[in-house]
């Protein structure tokens, strides 16, 4: 049996467009069964719908409190039956209540190798440091923000005419891998928690390096 997938969305949703097509496969363990999103104008909607995928919009500010509101999402993801959530550029703080009961469940894909870069403007934040290798993690969510047990990471590199928007596009096409690749490996029960770290059965041997500069 598959697992059904929500992914909850603010805006173009480029990576919950990469979750619905890696779950075209049929072999892949996961079906994205709804997409929700707190904006109603939200681009990623409508892709949704063309899918042919329940789309549903949950505006935030018609709700007084943040807990009322994540109270209809909770409602949504029940009437759906869903397993799984994946934040995929979900623009809203999620209270400890609403991640308790996706404990284990619940990932988020975010812009940097945490826990370097938490927060918004990371690929800003990377050039102004200087470093020389950037990414993006997926992780479990926990009530910190962009804290959480890490599932997978994807690493580029930084280039010296890297502006934010050249290096987030970079990091961005890692992205759209590595969360269909973080969401194959829990759907199919391949993750076990240990303490802090996620351990994953089966794993293949990747011992290879990404050094930059590149040395020719
Ligand atoms: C991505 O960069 C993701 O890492 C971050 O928000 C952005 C969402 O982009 N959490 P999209 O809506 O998936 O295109």
């Amino acid at each position: 049996m598959k697992k059904r997938v929500a992914a909850l969305i603010s805006g173009r949703g480029s990576n919950m467009t990469s979750l619905i097509v890696a779950a075209k496969d049929p072999a892949f363990p996961a079906e994205i069964a709804l997409v929700l999103s707190n904006r109603p104008d939200a681009a990623g909607l409508e892709t949704a719908r063309k899918e042919g995928i329940a789309a549903v919009a949950i505006d935030h500010k018609l709700y007084t409190s943040r807990e009322e509101f994540e109270r209809a999402m909770q409602r949504v993801l029940e009437e759906h039956k869903i397993d799984i959530v994946c934040l995929a550029g979900f623009m809203r703080l999620l209270t400890p209540w609403f991640v308790e009961q996706w404990s284990g469940k619940m990932l988020n894909i975010h812009p940097a190798i945490l826990p370097l870069y938490k927060g918004l403007h990371t690929h800003e934040r990377a050039l102004a440091d200087g470093v020389k290798l950037h990414g993006a993690t997926v992780h479990f969510v926990v009530p910190g923000m962009d804290e959480g047990p890490i599932i997978a990471q994807a690493v580029v590199p930084v280039l010296s005419n890297d502006t934010p928007e050249t290096l987030g596009a970079r990091v961005l096409v890692q992205e759209h891998k590595l969360y269909p690749l973080a969401l194959k490996l829990l759907a199919s029960g391949r993750l076990h928690l240990d303490g802090a770290r996620v351990l994953i059965k089966e794993e293949s041997a990747n011992d290879g390096a990404l050094i930059s500069p590149k040395m020719d």
